[in-house]
């Protein structure tokens, strides 16, 4: 009698799902594997599509654009938020931050740019106490930090928290240009490591442009999604603008909004359009 010979091999439409997963899970996964194997083409999307959901995804805590990607963030991902100086860029991270702290989650934000005292002041007036969350041990805050990204590695496994917010990237990787290769190592070990903690990441980049010119930087090709955030003027007005550019495996609404700083943080209101604002 002959052997019957067992296939291990799957065909390039299961391969990039499984693979996508395992990056996702940090590891080999044989149930996954085995599952895609043998099914036909509407079956595997039906099975990509049943992962994704059970994934799970994390609220932003702006209901709005939650409604924007099919309900949140999905959960491990790294999603870069980017935009000019003064878009709102850092009270989106923290807005981020305490919507999982409200959920019993742990943070850590990172940031390059402001110390931690003013950090915590400026979002006082949001209704946020970072103080409280710190001593009650929800918070972790590193403010104007010299620190490196094998640092953030290091704390990240220690602390063991469900959402990191980095403000910004480039301060963090700003060695020079005579350190690309450098850089994108590093980056590369930054990236693994959250996808291997099961983290669910905000990274902050800074733009010179605004959403009026279609042109992207390395940083926006490095994350699972990709939030554009902007200030224009509008009959005098200032108004800020937030546009979904990229969220994988999610549906998406790509218009621009508008949003407005409230004193519970960003709130996003209506579809922008160049007359939205014209008086009658
Ligand atoms: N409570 C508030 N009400 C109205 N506007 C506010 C309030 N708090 C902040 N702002 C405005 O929002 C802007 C953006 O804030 P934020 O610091 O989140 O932006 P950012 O993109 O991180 O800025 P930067 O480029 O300096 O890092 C501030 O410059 C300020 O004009
Ligand atoms: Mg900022």
């Amino acid at each position: 009698m002959t052997k019957q010979r067992i296939h291990t091999t799957i065909d390039a439409e299961a391969y990039h799902i499984l693979q996508k997963y395992e990056e996702q899970w940090g590891g080999k996964n044989a149930v996954l594997e085995a599952a895609l194997k043998g099914l036909d083409q509407g079956h595997k999307a039906q099975l990509d599509i049943k992962i994704y959901e059970k994934i799970g995804r994390k609220s932003t805590g702006i209901p709005t654009l939650d409604q924007m990607i099919e309900g949140g963030i999905p959960k491990n991902f790294v999603v870069i938020v980017t935009g000019t100086p003064g878009t709102g860029k850092t009270t989106f991270g923290m807005q981020f931050l305490v919507e999982g702290i409200k959920n019993g989650e742990r943070g850590i934000f990172f940031s390059f740019e402001e110390d931690s005292e003013q950090l915590a002041n400026h979002c006082l007036r949001f209704g946020w106490n970072l103080r409280e969350y710190a001593e009650k041990g929800q918070l972790l805050i590193y403010g104007l930090s010299m620190i490196t990204v094998n640092d953030v590695i290091e704390v990240v496994q220690d602390y063991k928290p469900s959402r990191i917010v980095i403000d910004s990237i480039n301060l963090l990787t700003d060695f020079g240009s005579s350190n690309k290769l450098r850089e994108n190592s590093m980056l590369r070990n930054l990236l693994k490591l959250l996808k291997r903690e099961r983290v669910t990441t905000i990274i902050t980049t800074e733009k010179t442009h605004g959403l009026e010119k279609k042109a992207f930087d390395q940083f926006d090709f490095m994350g699972d999604g990709l939030i554009f955030l902007d200030r224009t003027t509008v009959n005098d007005m200032d108004v800020f603008l937030i546009k979904v550019q990229k969220m994988r495996g999610t549906k998406i609404n790509g218009q621009t909004k508008v949003f407005e700083m409230t004193d519970q943080g960003i709130v996003v209101s209506l579809d922008f359009s160049p007359g939205i604002f014209d008086i009658k």
